[in-house]
């Protein structure tokens, strides 16, 4: 059920106003039901019960850390598709020995991290990717388990940007070489099979595809147990789709009658992936109306929400119901077409893109400046895709439990936009006092830490350097780093209040 509900025309999440929280936080602001979120895990537990699923939440989905905290605390696991998302999950507290990580450019670092974290297993792309897990694995003398992507050529009818399951896209490999890397994974020490891993697309809204995807797993299993694989694990992706326009999406009960037969007659356990199904519609986006503007016979109602927080429209075309926080026409059931009341209207933000919109050409109430609007459904593929474009600060993201409110991501400030950059007022390297011999380099992309010599021959526009504060401990050359048993992204700040440190 949606806890996001209008009593009396105005929008509440579970038991506090979407207003409130706009005049509190202000906007565009992200609002999130906890409650939703856990119906919709204790709805995938309940209908794959019968087979004691691992369900490994994308965490490409959504990335915040509370919502991630969230999935942990219900027992849930994680789905990664690279180091960074690893990292998250380990700041959230996630155990990592139930971590999947797919993904088609897994980097050499990014294995030993995973490996050093103990993960489940690599769902593998390519040969080219076993090879580098293999030989990662043994210069840490581990083996690497590993599943084996299969691209099994099903149409799962899904946006062109987002079908993966089928011949052409860059995800898994066909049957033959599906077949070629199994033998090879036998043949090698350093690689263990776990067992084999699809994604068929997203978002799915009928459950022929699954069907046609677990038949053909339980003929590849039987291939490989023949062939001497001891397969323990079929991983069936994610992509269950969700109501984005009405009540198109399925209960999770209709994918588990067509995927729970064939994991009961392949004889493995269950992993799934569900991302979208799971926060997808745990989520509003509220924003402010700046302005309105009639021009070339259209009326534009422009807010201060914008495709740098919500790029689904842009990207992909998608449709997202909007409506006003407070309304005097109730919202209706279906949001298309014609409503009495209201105004063929397109809902645009700020941003200089024509691509910049929410809803083209929908009816609407009347809005004026500085009246709210809500974007539903935008839990899954909002924030984690959002970005700074135009300079633009990233929005808070709120976290509603009953009528407790919990603030998860701050609003970013302008500071924030240019905290990472090199600024003129930093001192060079080279005329920086050199306190120890051990200087260590921030890779700027994976906050990863790399040991050199001092002096360096590293400049202002080099990365930045650094020498270690006391109370920061390096577990090992190339791991990430911990400050007081807790992981920490914000090494940044740590050199900022280090006196010591000649460069931020
Ligand atoms: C490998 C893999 N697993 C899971 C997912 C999650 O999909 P969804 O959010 O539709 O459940 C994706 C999405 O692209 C994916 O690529």
């Amino acid at each position: 059920m949606s806890q996001f509900q209008y009593r009396n025309g105005d929008l509440y999440c579970e038991d506090v106003s979407v207003a409130n929280l706009a005049e509190r936080f202000g906007t565009p602001l992200w609002i999130y039901s906890k409650a939703f979120l856990l119906g919709q895990l204790q709805q995938l537990q309940n209908a794959f019960a019968e087979v004691d699923p691992v369900i490994c939440y994308s965490v490409k989905a959504n990335s915040t850390l509370g919502i991630l905290r969230v999935m942990h605390d219900a027992g849930i696991s994680f789905d990664v598709v690279s180091g960074g998302e690893l990292y998250r999950v380990k700041a959230a507290g996630g155990d990592t020995s139930k971590v999947v990580f797919a993904g088609v450019g897994k980097t050499d670092a990014e294995i030993r991290f995973a490996l050093e974290n103990n993960i489940l297993m690599f769902d593998v792309e390519s040969e080219a990717e076993l090879d580098a897990i293999a030989a990662v694995a043994g210069s840490m003398n581990v083996v690497g388990p590993v599943a084996l992507r299969l691209n099994p050529d099903i149409d799962a009818k899904t946006h062109a940007k987002t079908t993966t399951g089928k011949k052409g896209n860059k995800f898994g490999m066909d049957i033959e070489r599906f077949r070629e890397l199994a033998a090879k994974v036998l043949r090698d020490k350093r690689l263990k099979l776990q067992g084999i891993h699809m994604h068929l697309g997203s978002p799915i809204l009928t459950t022929d595809p699954y069907e046609a995807a677990g038949q053909k797993a339980i003929e590849v299993v039987e291939g490989l147990r023949r062939d001497g694989h001891e397969i323990n694990w079929l991983n069936l992706g994610g992509g269950f789709g969700i109501s984005y326009r009405g009540q198109e999406g399925l209960p999770a009960e209709a994918y588990a009658k067509v995927i729970v037969p064939a994991v009961k007659a392949a004889k493995c356990r269950l992993a799934l992936e569900p991302g979208r199904f799971i926060v997808g519609n745990s989520c509003v986006l509220v924003s402010r109306v700046v302005y309105t503007k009639r021009e070339g016979g259209k009326l534009f109602v422009i807010q201060d929400g914008a495709m740098n927080d919500l790029i689904r429209p842009a990207m992909y075309d998608s449709f997202h119901r909007v409506w006003p926080v407070s309304s005097p026409v109730a919202m209706p059931d279906v949001v298309e077409g014609e409503i009495a009341g209201c105004e063929k209207t397109d809902v645009v933000g700020p941003v200089c893109e024509s691509s910049d919109y929410f809803a083209k050409d929908r009816y609407l109430p009347p809005m004026r400046r500085d009246d709210l609007m809500a974007i539903f459904s935008a839990g899954a593929y909002g924030t984690a895709m959002s970005s700074n474009y135009n300079s633009r600060p990233r929005a808070a993201e709120i976290l509603v439990d009953g009528s407790d409110v919990k603030v998860i991501r701050r609003r970013e400030i302008y500071a924030d936009l240019i905290a990472h950059e090199l600024q003129d007022w930093h001192p060079s390297v080279g005329s920086s006092p050199a306190k120890s011999a051990d200087f260590w380099l921030l890779a700027p992309h994976t906050g990863l830490l790399e040991k050199k010599d001092w002096p360096t021959r590293f400049t202002r526009s080099a990365w930045p350097v650094t020498p270690i504060p006391d109370d920061l401990t390096v577990r090992s050359m190339n791991s990430v780093v911990e400050r007081r048993g807790l992981f920490t992204g914000r090494l940044s700040m740590l050199m900022r209040s280090n006196p010591e440190c000649p460069v931020l």
